[in-house]
């Protein structure tokens, strides 16, 4: 069989992606109380006109605390899914797989959008909110103290994922991602730097992994068997004593056997003084590695912004698929420009044939 490039379509249990191409997760921080909104239907619309093969909803909070910012996307109460039942179908009217990315902030929760005051913590008597996370570590040493959640806590977060992945699933989503990654809820599980916890969810690896185990586990058990399940990391922490990639590896190979298809393979934000030697595809070869040592599917994202580089990380077999989240904030039709660089056939929509 001939090696599979970037146009090569992707088969994962019963949904088949026409390319390799995703749109990466990105926070649109533009939600009142969870709710989508038109935005995000023309937003995530348009990137499934542009070629996209996965159109992947932004870091959607399973619990109103578990929100970045009082903007953020999320799916914690039935009303929620009407409006996402008509992006999902959009999507997949325009051949896209319509995925969604389902998360929690831990101790990163109750910040300003970006855009005011920096994104700094909300103080309570201004609209914010008390955070949870494993221990009582602030991500920076100013930001308020997480409360430490005990082990009916930790349950109860885990049943909201859950009860997040079955609402997509209503919603008409065909992938389902669980933000393990930046420096959020399920990543202060894994990193020593955050989780500095005595019980069996902290200390030795295999403690510190729990979480992450018995969370897949429950949104396994309630996204049906012919739907993708995806994990977003952080292969490492940059950060001397924290997470790191062969951590990862270890996880991704503890992951495959719960029935997890992909890792998508990203890095940093545990804490805020790591030295991130960004550059193009500079996170490449962690989804190289795991793919390679787990024996798992990656996705490879960070810095891919050239139909050539791009090409060559599917070619070479470094990852499964690329992820791209600024390129598509600057052209949402990215794959039909890259298709045609690559002498591939775009296939845009009819209404838009005269323009390839
Ligand atoms: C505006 C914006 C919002 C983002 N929101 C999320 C998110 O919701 N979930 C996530 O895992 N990563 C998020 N990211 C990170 C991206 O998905 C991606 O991993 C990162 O930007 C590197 O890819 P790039 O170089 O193609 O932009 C966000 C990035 C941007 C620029």
């Amino acid at each position: 069989m001939n090696k599979p490039h970037l146009f090569t379509p992707l088969t994962i249990r019963e949904i088949t992606f026409r390319n390799r191409i995703a749109v990466s997760p990105m926070c649109q921080y533009s939600s009142v109380d969870g709710f989508a909104s038109d935005w995000h239907l023309v937003h995530l619309g348009s990137r499934a006109v542009g070629g996209a093969g996965l159109v992947m909803m932004e870091a959607t909070a399973v619990e109103a605390r578990g929100r970045i910012t009082p903007g953020d996307h999320g799916i914690w109460k039935d009303d929620h899914i009407a409006m996402l039942t008509r992006i999902a179908s959009f999507i997949k009217q325009h051949g896209a797989v319509p995925g969604i990315q389902i998360a929690h902030a831990g101790r990163k929760a109750s910040c300003y959008v970006p855009w005011e005051n920096n994104g700094a913590p909300i103080p309570i008597n201004a609209g914010g909110w008390e955070t949870v996370a494993p221990s009582t570590v602030p991500f920076r040493e100013s930001d308020p103290i997480p409360r430490a959640l005990d082990h009916g806590g930790i349950r109860d977060i885990i049943d909201a994922f859950a009860h997040a992945a079955r609402r997509a699933l209503a919603a008409g989503f065909q992938v389902v991602e669980l933000h393990c990654a930046h420096g959020y809820l399920a990543h202060e599980f894994l990193s020593p730097l955050a989780n500095r916890r005595t019980d069996e969810y902290g200390g030795a690896y295999k403690n510190r992994i729990r979480f992450v185990l018995e969370l897949t586990e429950a949104v396994r058990a309630v996204w049906p068997e012919r739907f993708p399940l995806f994990v977003r990391i952080s292969a490492t922490d940059w950060k001397e004593g924290g997470w790191t990639v062969d951590d990862s590896v270890v996880l991704a190979s503890e992951l495959h056997p719960r029935h997890v298809d992909l890792i998508d393979c990203s890095s940093g934000a545990m804490v805020p003084d790591a030295k991130i030697p960004a550059a193009p595809g500079f996170q490449v070869p962690f989804a190289e590695r795991i793919k390679q040592e787990a024996g798992i599917r990656t996705g490879a994202v960070g810095m891919i912004t050239d139909p050539h580089q791009a090409d060559e990380i599917i070619r070479s077999g470094k990852a499964d698929m690329v992820l791209l989240a600024r390129e598509f904030l600057r052209d949402p039709y990215w794959p039909l420009h890259a298709a045609k660089a690559l002498g591939q056939d775009p296939h845009p929509p009819v209404q838009y044939q005269r323009a390839f």
